[in-house]
């Protein structure tokens, strides 16, 4: 195995377009600064880096929305996001933002580089240009038909129904999101990344881990899903990726450049090179040298990620990267998938989400209670659930219960017994197996049991489980609430006050051993449990290493004669009423939003407009799946005059075989179009609740087919 001198963790950059929810959190940040700590912890020369992502059209969208310019928006947000983060405890070595001017003169270079090394492809082509706005529509500025699901409101550069990447011209039905009309074709030059070129090395470094005879990582320890998604991506083909785009916000293409006026890059061109941006911020601030922990081969590039951004990560970015050829390429990308909410997708336009600046305001002082609800449900190798029922059993049933009462336990009793003096002990005392004179004494058995269950803790960390790893926290909090069951010495200390110090100092260095192997996980209840046992708070410089050689050689972690202090509350109970509010106020802010987004219908239409669909009554004669199409059926349909194919977008809401006979209204004459494959003429109507499932629009039982509908 590889190893490493240092390391460089990543969190993806969060768009500064709208505030932060618990999808995030569980997403990329957790779990990179459980990481990044457990790592200092270790004595690891590391550095986490992040930042906003501050262009594109991601921003521009949002300034039109809230009517505020660009710079306002990411202001907003940028100062939102250091307050959330800072709040809930991830401990970024630097936060930097993509509109800084640092940043822009470091992609700039990349860019220029890459374009002096001549790996861009210069192209032109027409794209679709709104003339009432005067500009052209990139990515999101274009909404349409989605040509694979149907799905009516696709992006240009993405179908959130079907999950398809797709570009603005092959969009069904194109409108401008701008003006609401159609937009006209126009030509435009832009540089292009031609992907299908490194597609060999990269399917070569996705799957061995090398590159040439280079071992760079181990894919044995990458996430399966990381590696399928990769693999897929590669199958199908990868396609030369325009790196630039006509936006009046966002970083100029090197002006030296010939066109480049008026032109900006990509955002996922520009995104990325942020983590450079803010190392280089950092090393500046700190006297260090950026270059090696980019540039060195004993240096580890880790990004922690959402799914959404793997092909990001793991195909375009080391392109990038590989293509300037002085960077190292990443060990490993630990994307984690997606969380849901109460049942249901998080999502921040449905505002069914719960905003982590408002958790903060409603729970001052619970911050650690929500990252463990949220780390022992991180959705590590597939999506998971975040519910406040669950919030509230992981804070009563194991944080309260289990973790809290074992340390308060401990601490009242130290107290009372020897007035917070950790007392001596004689070892000789407690034999578990008096049978030979090199048996173990029971506080050294015991403290190498604990040994073995920090172990465990470190390499499911090491691995990235940190679900996990957050386990054996609470299995070691287990244990010593079993050793204090066990001896019972409230009773024990009438009749053998000396067996009662044994287990008493024991305890003490279980409670120790917690209040540095907890600190990734909880860091604002490490502080709060050092300054209880009167210990110096955790600093994150090689402590976890410190007590692990202690504990191998036999050594106490906590000194006999050290005088803790009086007992605090680590957790309290949440009750029910607390509960139902956050519920009530979750489905009030989504009801908000749907009463919002009701009213706002779509434009006027003239009566010309709507008379010219034919839509007419037919019943559906036969169903069946479509191939690698999870949401769609082929339907064969009776129109009375005639039957049709028609493939639709219903295979989550409706089984094939129980859709037979049903009486449906179809739009007859839409164009054709084929759909997987499948020639599909015509579109079954549909109507679409708030949560997006569909029903279908029916005449009156038993009414013939053919006839229109007006
Ligand atoms: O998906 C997103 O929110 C992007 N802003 C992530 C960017 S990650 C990186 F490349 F900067
Ligand atoms: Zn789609």
């Amino acid at each position: 195995m590889k190893q490493f001198e240092r390391y460089l963790v990543t969190s993806a950059l969060p768009y500064a377009n709208g505030p932060l929810h618990l999808g995030h959190l569980a997403g990329a940040y957790l779990s990179a600064d459980i990481f990044v700590r457990f790592q200092r912890l270790m004595g690891k020369d590391i550095v986490y880096i992040c930042g906003s992502d501050e262009n594109g059209a991601a921003i521009t969208m949002r300034s039109l929305k809230e009517g505020l310019p660009p710079q306002e928006i990411v202001d907003k947000y940028d100062k939102l996001f250091r307050e959330v983060f800072k709040g809930i405890g991830i401990s970024f070595d630097y936060y930097h933002r993509t509109s800084d001017p640092l940043h822009h003169e470091t992609a700039q270079e990349f860019f220029q580089n890459l374009y002096d090394k001549g790996e861009f492809v210069e192209k032109e082509s027409e794209q679709y240009y709104d003339e009432t706005a005067k500009m052209f529509l990139a990515d999101r500025y274009i909404l349409g038909t989605c040509p694979n699901c149907s799905h009516e409101e696709a992006y240009g550069d993405q179908c959130e129904n079907c999950g398809s990447d797709l570009s603005p011209t092959e969009l069904i039905n194109p409108i401008s999101t701008l003006s609401k009309e159609k937009p006209v074709l126009k030509k435009t030059k832009h540089w292009y990344l031609p992907l299908d070129k490194y597609e060999d090395w990269l399917r070569e470094w996705i799957q061995t881990g090398k590159v040439g005879e280079e071992q760079l990582h181990y894919p044995e320890d990458w996430k399966n899903h990381v590696l399928g998604q990769c693999r897929s991506w590669l199958d199908g083909g990868l396609q030369a990726r325009s790196m630039t785009r006509d936006l009046d916000w966002g970083v100029d293409v090197p002006q030296s450049i010939e066109g480049a006026e008026g032109k900006k890059l990509y955002v996922w061109m520009d995104a990325p090179i942020g983590y450079v941006s803010s190392t280089k911020a950092w090393a500046a601030e700190n006297g260090k040298d950026w270059e090696l922990y980019w540039k060195d081969e004993k240096s580890a590039l880790i990004h922690f990620i959402g799914k959404d951004n793997i092909v990001f990560h793991c195909l375009i970015f080391p392109a990038i990267l590989k293509a300037h050829g002085e960077y190292v390429l990443p060990v490993n990308v630990p994307a984690n998938q997606f969380l849901n909410l109460e049942g249901k997708k998080l999502s921040t336009s449905k505002n069914w989400a719960v905003w982590v600046h408002d958790y903060l305001k409603d729970f001052p002082g619970k911050e650690d209670e929500l990252r463990y609800a949220l780390i022992k449900n991180m959705p590590e190798l597939k999506d998971s659930e975040f519910t406040w029922k669950g919030y509230q059993d992981a804070n009563n049933n194991e944080l309260v219960n289990n973790l809290a009462n074992f340390i308060n336990r401990v601490v009242v009793l130290v107290n009372k017994y020897y007035e917070g003096v950790i007392p001596d002990y004689d070892e000789a005392l407690m034999i578990t197996a008096a049978e030979n004179e090199d048996d173990m004494g029971y506080h050294e058995s015991e403290m190498l049991l604990l040994y073995d269950n920090l172990d465990a803790m470190c390499s499911a960390l090491r691995r990235y489980d940190f679900r996990s790893a957050l386990k054996k926290i609470m299995d070691i909090s287990s244990l010593g609430n079993q050793l204090l069951q066990f001896n019972a010495p409230w009773k024990m200390i009438k009749e053998d006050e000396d067996t009662v110090k044994v287990v008493m100092n024991l305890s003490m260095q279980y409670v120790t051993a917690l209040s540095i192997a907890l600190r990734p996980f909880l860091p604002f209840t490490s502080d709060k449990l050092r300054d209880l046992l009167n210990l110096e708070r955790v600093t994150e410089k090689g402590e976890l290493l410190d007590i692990m050689d202690d504990l191998a050689e036999g050594k106490n972690i906590i000194q006999i004669g050290h005088k803790i202090n009086e007992p605090v509350h680590l957790f309290s109970r949440i009750e029910d009423d607390i509960i139902q509010d956050q519920r009530n106020k979750l489905i009030a802010g989504a009801m908000e939003t749907i009463e919002t987004e009701e009213s706002n219908i779509k434009p006027t239409i003239a009566f010309e407009d709507f008379s010219k669909m034919d839509i007419r009554t037919a019943t559906i004669l036969e169903a069946e799946k479509v191939e690698k199409a999870d949401k769609l059926l082929k339907l064969q349909v009776d129109l009375g005059f005639e039957k049709r194919t028609v493939v639709s977008g219903i295979a989550q809401f409706y089984n094939p075989q129980d859709i037979i006979g049903q009486e449906v209204l179809i739009l007859a004459n839409l164009a054709p179009r084929k759909i997987r494959g499948v020639e599909s003429k015509g579109m079954i109507l549909m109507a679409e609740d708030k949560d997006g499932k569909l029903s279908f629009v029916s005449p009156a039982k038993g009414w013939a087919n053919g006839f229109s509908v007006s």
